[in-house]
């Protein structure tokens, strides 16, 4: 099945409002708009979200949110809902990121739940899966992969309104990126959990990104491998340049 290619760029903790013009020069560089053939997605820091949903307003490219609370509304403070990122202009969120399990304690369950919120919201959730070193060194790769998705993923939703991100943890900011061979067997064991999740359409129907240290000068190889639907892209996502030349580095159909 052909798959859309989403290239996505995660900004994490970074971008005051001058990061807005960040922006602004990727629209540029693009032509003025998001490519035919790809859906480009830029997370900006909550802060940003509204302004950067208006700033890119026309220009075909998508904005998202890095995280959302399972809840709509309530005494949470500090969270924002997926309502609220939807409100601002998000079509997209982030859900289940390494950095969150690891910094705040989230397990499959809770992201499973955000998943959920930001369904019932109207947004895509990118569920956010990948492997420790420890867990790689083990063997144990595509297991804890495989349960990540299980656990992660909500079973009422049609496949076709979710992204998985497949970021190895020990690739993400090191400048280490996974073999090729390795990219391949975990997009496949991914899709496999998945269709056994969700059934073999939805399996074939749903974009799995990989993510970790992807760059201008690797993201040409890393996005021809055969299951890779798009990055998510950290560190080179912040420069545009940078992340217009991993755009440009998309194989295009046909
Ligand atoms: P880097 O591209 O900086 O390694 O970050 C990857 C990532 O975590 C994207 O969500």
């Amino acid at each position: 099945m052909a798959r859309r290619m989403l290239i996505a760029g995660n900004w994490k903790m970074n971008g005051l409002q001058a990061a807005r013009d960040e922006a602004g020069r990727l629209v540029e560089a693009l032509g003025g708009r998001a490519p035919d053939d790809a859906d480009v997605l830029i997370c900006p820091p909550a802060t940003l979200l509204a302004d950067m949903a208006r700033d890119l307003d026309g220009s075909g490219l998508l904005v998202g949110g890095q995280d959302c609370h399972a809840e709509a509304r309530g005494a949470h403070t500090g969270d924002v809902s997926a309502e609220m990122a939807a409100d601002a202009g998000a079509s997209h969120v982030i859900v289940g990121h390494s950095e969150r399990r690891a910094d705040h304690g989230e397990t499959d369950e809770m992201v499973r739940e955000k998943a959920a919120a930001a369904l019932r919201a109207g947004l895509t959730p990118v569920i956010c899966v990948g492997e420790t070193l420890a867990d790689r060194d083990a063997g144990r790769a595509e297991e804890i992969v495989s349960a990540q998705i299980r656990g992660s993923t909500p079973g009422s939703v049609d496949a076709a309104g979710l992204v998985i991100a497949y970021e190895p943890v020990w690739a993400i900011g090191t400048g280490r990126t996974a073999s090729s061979a390795d990219i391949a067997a975990m997009h496949a064991a991914a899709r496999a959990a998945l269709a056994a999740v969700k059934g073999a359409d939805a399996g074939a129907a749903v974009r799995i990104l990989y993510g970790g240290s992807v760059k201008p000068d690797n993201a040409a190889a890393i996005l021809a491998i055969d299951g890779v639907d798009g990055a998510l892209v950290g560190g080179a996502s912040l420069a545009a340049a940078d992340f217009h030349a991993i755009i440009a580095a998309r194989p295009r159909p046909g």
